[in-house]
């Protein structure tokens, strides 16, 4: 952790750089809390399982100094006159009284008693995408039986190889034998048609971001599987109360987002509408310790909790970059403080078509103007460098 300080607060280039794109971010974390959004552990285990994180953002600011880093953001505003660098009032506070987020949260803490859940054991799974495949992935190997519909044979199969893939990585490793293997994919059932969901406990869609496609699924779902089934949504950036609302159950359905990739990221935002039951909750939350994800919980906004934290600081790094910084430089400073990968490398992982579409979900749902898409990611996108994917994105693969 010191080491992380000292890194940040250096007086060389890199940490002026880490400075630059990490201030707005735990500034916004800041303001994140203050708005009760979510709890401040929940939004520091949201950027340490769902990104790889050495440390939550509140905790981070705890360790430099709220004073530390107010100071550091009136100093950026002067510069930028941007709005999002006005240090958050309860930054502000804490700096005044040389207090910490850690003292807040413990100061504002409510007992929250869990109503209980029911048990879970067919999962169904819609999609074959790389989230899709990955949350199959996930189930099957914490031993569910899981039955994954794709639009074809050829893109279940797809779905099968992956996970062979992964699965002789780790025999490669020693991590798993041949019979652990074969056990994982002997609970694998493929379809091609959403009836082979009737019997499943818990539905996880991963299919297409267009609310027109998920509205439609969620009404086959409601059609299909049997009463007291959870809907899940893994959804980035739609609105879980509008795909409930295509469902004479609303209290069934839920967002359960995951991390990519989905097999190694340990995060799962348990998103809940204002019309999903408790009870429904708490069995995915349950659900989600049983296969080795750690839940947390958020409301029904755009971002949720990491998107809405991650995405702005990813395009601030590429604001950077256009102002002259190299993006070798700007992806070594922030490695340099313990990040898991640098920032052009993950917006490459994740692909720039999704981050740019995420990006400007969050610009039309809190309307910053300083969070409008930087211009070369939307160039990259214009070109079809999207990443790892098409082999060439900001780096080339
Ligand atoms: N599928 C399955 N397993 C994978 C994998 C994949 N695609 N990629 C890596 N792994 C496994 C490896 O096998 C390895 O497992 P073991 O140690 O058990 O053998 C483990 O992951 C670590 O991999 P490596 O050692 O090869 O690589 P690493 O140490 O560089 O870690 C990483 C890789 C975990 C991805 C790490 O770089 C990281 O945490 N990156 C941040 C990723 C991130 O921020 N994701 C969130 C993006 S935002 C999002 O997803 C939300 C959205 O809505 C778009």
């Amino acid at each position: 952790m010191q080491e992380i300080v000292d890194r940040v607060m250096a007086e060389d280039e890199a940490a002026g750089i880490a400075r630059r794109l990490l201030f707005p971010y735990l500034n916004h974390a800041a303001t994140m809390f203050e708005s009760g959004y979510a709890t401040k552990d929940d939004i520091d285990a949201a950027m340490r399982f769902g990104c790889g994180y050495p440390i939550g953002p509140l905790d981070l600011i705890d360790a430099l100094g709220a004073r530390a880093v107010a100071d550091g953001l009136a100093h950026l505003h002067d510069e930028t006159d941007d709005q999002l660098h006005v240090p958050a009032p309860l930054l502000g506070r804490l700096a005044a009284s040389e207090s910490t987020f850690a003292d807040e949260a413990a100061a504002s803490a409510t007992a929250d008693s869990p109503v209980g859940h029911h048990a879970v054991g067919k999962v169904g799974v819609v999609g074959t995408g790389t989230m899709a495949s990955g949350i199959v992935e996930v189930f099957a190997k914490a031993g569910h039986d899981v039955v994954y519909v794709g639009r074809t044979d050829e893109k279940a199969q797809a779905v099968q190889a992956r996970i062979e893939k992964n699965l002789d990585r780790a025999i490669a490793k020693g991590k798993l034998d041949e019979s652990g293997k074969s056990d994982v994919l002997d609970r694998l059932t493929a379809a091609t048609e959403r009836e082979a969901l009737g019997d499943v406990d818990i539905v996880v869609e991963a299919i297409a971001e267009d609310l027109d496609v998920k509205l439609q699924l969620f009404s086959d779902l409601d059609r299909i599987c049997k009463p007291g089934a959870i809907l899940a949504t893994t959804t980035s950036s739609l609105s879980i109360a509008d795909c409930a609302e295509a469902t004479s159950r609303p209290a069934d359905v839920i967002g359960m987002h995951f991390f990519n990739p989905a097999p190694v990221m340990k995060l799962v935002e348990v998103v809940t509408a204002d019309g999903t039951s408790r009870e429904v909750a708490d069995t995915v939350k349950s659900l989600c310790l049983d296969v080795g994800k750690h839940p947390v919980s958020c409301g029904d906004r755009a971002g949720f909790i990491v998107n809405a934290l991650l995405f702005p600081y990813l395009n601030d790094a590429v604001t950077l970059h256009e102002s002259g910084v190299p993006m070798g430089d700007i992806d070594e400073a922030l490695k340099a403080t313990r990040l898991p990968m640098g920032p052009f490398e993950l917006l490459d992982v994740v692909g720039n078509d999704v981050s740019l579409a995420i990006q400007r979900t969050l610009v039309s749902a809190f309307g910053h103007p300083g969070w409008q898409p930087a211009a070369s990611l939307e160039k990259v996108v214009a070109e079809g460098r999207l990443g790892r994917k098409t082999g060439e994105g900001f780096h080339t693969y």
